[in-house]
This record gives C-alpha cells, structure tokens and sequence, in this order.
C-alpha cells in the first residue's frame, strides 16, 4: 500500500502535513514533527516585519472545538530565515512556507524575503480571521482582493508553486477559488479557520479570550473543510492540487477529505489532543483502511466521491429511455 504523493513535483511520503502556526516556529521542532511520520511541514505565517500576537489568554479548548485568537505573532525574517534555513539543510521532508502581510505589496514584499531560502511550496495565508481589529476584514473574503494578491505573489514567485489558504467564512469559496486559479494560483489550501466565534465565562461574564474573539478549529469544523475542499476540487476541476485542512484527526478522517479532492492533508488542533504521533497514527489507520479496501495507492482515492456522483447520476439521467419489453 502506497501513501506517497508526488504534488507539482515535490515527493510526499504520505499525505500528512503540519498545519501553519501549530508547534511553534522552530527547525527543532518542524525536525521532530518529521520523524514522528509527517509528510510535510507548514511554517507559522511569516511576516515581514516582527509582529505581536494578542495578550493572553489566546486559546480555549474544548473536546469538540478549539477558539484561538493567537493574533499571528512572529518574530521577524531574520529570526524565520535562520529557521526555515536550518530545517531545509537536512530537508527531511518538504517544507511549505507560509506568509502573511498587510497589504498586496507587502504579501509580495514578504514572498520576496522568503523564496531565495527555497522552500518547496509557499502558502499565502490571506484569510486569518483573528486580526480583523487590526487589518479589517481578510483578503480571502473578496474575489477581486483574493485574486489581486495570488497575481503580486505569483509574480514574484518564479518556480516555486504558490497555495492560496482560502476562508469557510465566506458566501461562495468557490468564487474565491476562481478568481485565484485565473490569477496563476497553483494550489490551494482549504481551510483556515471558522467564524470568529466567542465564549462567555458565566462567572466574569465576559469573553474568556482577550481578543475577545477567536477562529475556531477542531474536530467539529471537519463538515465544513469537507464541503470547502469539495467545492473548491469542483470548481478547479480536480485540476489544481488542494491541501484539505480542519478537524482531520483520524486516518478515516484524512481518507473522507481526500475523497472530497485534498491531495494532502494538514494536521493542526489534533496535534495537541493526540500527541504528535499523531502523524504517524493517522498514516497506520489510512493503510488498514486501503488494505481492507484493496485500495493499493492513495492517490487513486482523491477526489473520488467526485466520481462517484458522476458515475451514478451522469448514466442514469442519459439513459432514461423507456426499456423495451
Ligand atoms: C493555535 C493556532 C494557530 C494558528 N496559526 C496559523 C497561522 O499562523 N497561519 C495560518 O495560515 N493558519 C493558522 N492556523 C490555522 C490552522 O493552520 C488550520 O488551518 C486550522 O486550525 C484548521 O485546522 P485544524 O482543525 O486541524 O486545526 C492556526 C490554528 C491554530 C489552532
């Protein structure tokens, strides 16, 4: 049973990735989330200048949700450069770049500052639903602003392949998505996180987060990611690879995104509740699955539900002729 993914060039061995902004932002760290099976490694969004996050508390969790409002703090280029510098010396697997900027020049400004260290992908982080007091609404709620900063960065960009994170938080993630592909994205990846949502402490009677709100992530947002992902593979016709993100924690969860179109899964809040084995758990549970399946490669499995509902619909609808007896 084969779990590698070859995307846009780059060799997956299985289709597990850290999520952005989830264990830090150091080479130590991205290292050992590499050898406890992850496939891939997603950066903290990088800014171009250092930036602060909120004032704690930033994070409330419960089993079925998760509220952050960490406010993306990042401690600069130099800091990143060194970082993302050291873990591509070894390169035990790729390593996807994630930035986020203020503006479109600054996302390409920040692309700039980061592309010659070479990371394998570079993922635009344009919808962050927790600094919204500081920057206003995110790029990723507006076609023409979503597609004005997938252009700036893809200019810039050369040949590494530039993911746009689109938002749930949205009417039509499938216009979004649009708008991106025509303006030269080459993937996507699908979701951040959902809302903002607030929660109230009964005793203080005020939100527990200082931000007072936060984006939500966790097991109950899997539906959501699950329908984002098959819309965004429906729009882009399959054609563009989609990293499937938001309450995946098992392997039956990274099989379900992948059949909605994800060809690699990412991993954030589940590495908090299940340890950061829990790379290599999900990629154990995918392979019993196949196996008991008879699935041999995981790749056949993207975007199958897809073909599913062609398959079963499309025959159907053509042959409604009267049988003759
Ligand atoms: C504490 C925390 C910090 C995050 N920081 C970032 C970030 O810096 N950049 C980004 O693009 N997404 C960030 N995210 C969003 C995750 O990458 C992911 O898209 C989201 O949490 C949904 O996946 P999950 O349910 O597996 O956590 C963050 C999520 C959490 C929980």
């Amino acid at each position: 049973m084969n779990l590698s993914q070859a995307i846009l060039g780059v060799n997956f061995g299985n289709p597990t990735v850290l999520a952005s902004g989830i264990m830090g932002i150091t080479s130590a760290s991205w290292k050992l989330m590499a050898k406890h099976g992850a496939g891939g490694i997603t950066t903290k969004s990088l800014w171009l200048k250092e930036h602060k996050g909120h004032k704690n508390p930033t994070i409330i969790s419960t089993e079925h949700w998760t509220l952050n409002a960490v406010g993306v703090p990042d401690a600069g280029p130099e800091k990143a450069r060194e970082e993302v510098g050291d873990f591509l010396k070894s390169h035990p697997v790729p390593l996807i770049a994630n930035i986020i900027a203020d503006s479109v020049d600054n996302f390409a400004a920040t692309a700039e500052a980061i592309l010659p260290l070479k990371p394998d992908f570079l993922e635009v982080n344009i919808s962050c639903p927790n600094v919204e007091d500081e920057f206003g609404k995110p790029f990723a709620c507006s076609a023409p602003a979503a597609a004005a900063v997938t252009k700036a960065v893809k200019k810039v960009s050369g040949k590494i392949p530039v993911f746009i994170k689109l938002s749930p938080n949205v009417d039509s993630i499938a216009a979004i998505a649009d708008a991106c592909a025509s303006a030269g994205a080459d993937g996507f990846t699908v979701i951040n996180t959902v809302g903002p949502g607030m929660a109230i402490d009964l005793r203080s009677r005020m939100p527990i987060l200082a931000n007072k709100v936060g984006g939500l992530s966790g097991p109950g947002i899997k539906p959501i990611a699950v329908k984002c992902v098959a819309d965004v593979y429906g729009v882009t016709k399959g054609k563009l690879p989609i990293i499937g993100t938001g309450g995946i924690y098992t392997g039956e969860d990274a099989l379900e995104i992948m059949l909605a179109g994800a060809s690699l899964v990412g991993i954030g809040t589940a590495v908090g509740d299940r340890g950061m084995e829990v790379f290599s758990k999900i990629c154990e549970e995918m392979q019993l699955w196949c196996t008991n399946e008879g699935v041999d490669e995981i790749s056949s499995l993207v975007g199958g539900m897809h073909r599913e509902l062609a398959s079963r619909s499309g025959p159907q609808k053509k042959n409604r002729t009267i049988p003759i007896l």
